[in-house]
C-alpha cells in the first residue's frame, strides 16, 4: 500500500497584504481547491521589515529591494498612495513592540498537492502583473495583482525555496 501523502510535495503560498487588504482570500484560496491542492497549513503573519529582508535575502542587491520591503510591510493598499507616502519606520530597527513600524497582514499557507512546486507558480502566473493580464488572464496574479511589484500573491521557485520558505513560517520557534 502507498500513502498518498509520501507523493504530495508542499510548497509556500503567501497572499501579500494588496491581496488581504483586497479582500481576494477568499477566491485565491477556491482557485486553490478548485485546482485539486490541500491547504495543509495556514495562518495570517505580519512581515515587519527585518523578516521581509530575510525572507527576500535573494534579492538584496537589486534596485526594486528598499521598495519591495515598503510593500510587503505597508498595512494599507491603496494604489499610488503606496508609492508616495512614508512609511514611518526607526531606521535603527526600533527595538520592536512600542515601534510606529507600518505592518501588512499576509496569508501564509502550506499547499500540498503531487508536483504542488511547479503547478503554484504556474496557477499564480508571470511575476509582473502587467504581463500576467496579457498572457495568462486566468491567473491569480492577472486577477488581483497590479504590476511587478504589487503581484498580490508569492510563490516557493523550487522545492529548497519551498523548505527553506515553510520553516521560515511555520517552525518560527526553532532556532536556525
Ligand atoms: P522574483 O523572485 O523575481 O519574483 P517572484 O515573486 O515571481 O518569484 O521577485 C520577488 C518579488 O520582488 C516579486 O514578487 C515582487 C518584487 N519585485 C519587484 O518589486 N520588482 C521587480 O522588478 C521584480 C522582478 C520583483
Ligand atoms: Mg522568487
Amino acid at each position: 500500500l502507498t500513502d498518498a501523502s509520501l507523493e504530495r510535495e508542499k510548497t509556500l503560498a503567501m497572499v501579500k497584504p494588496d491581496g488581504v487588504l483586497g479582500n481576494y482570500t477568499d477566491e485565491i484560496k477556491r482557485v486553490i481547491l478548485e485546482s485539486g491542492f490541500n491547504i495543509f497549513k495556514e495562518k495570517i503573519s505580519q512581515l515587519d521589515e527585518e523578516q521581509t529582508a530575510t525572507f527576500y535575502a535573494e534579492h538584496y542587491s537589486k534596485s526594486f529591494f528598499s521598495s519591495l520591503i515598503k510593500y510587503m510591510t505597508r498595512s494599507e493598499s491603496s494604489g499610488e498612495a503606496m508609492e508616495d507616502s512614508v512609511v514611518s519606520v526607526d531606521e535603527k530597527g526600533g527595538g520592536g513592540k512600542g515601534g510606529l513600524v507600518s505592518i501588512g497582514p499576509v496569508l501564509v499557507m502550506v499547499l500540498e498537492k503531487e508536483n504542488a512546486v511547479a503547478d503554484w507558480r504556474a496557477l499564480i502566473g508571470p511575476t509582473d502583473a502587467r504581463k500576467a493580464k496579457n498572457t495568462h488572464p486566468h491567473s491569480i496574479r492577472a486577477m488581483c495583482g497590479l504590476d511587478s511589484e504589487k503581484n498580490c500573491v508569492h510563490g516557493s521557485d523550487s522545492l529548497q525555496s519551498a523548505q527553506r520558505e515553510i520553516s521560515f513560517f511555520f517552525n518560527e520557534m526553532s532556532s536556525g
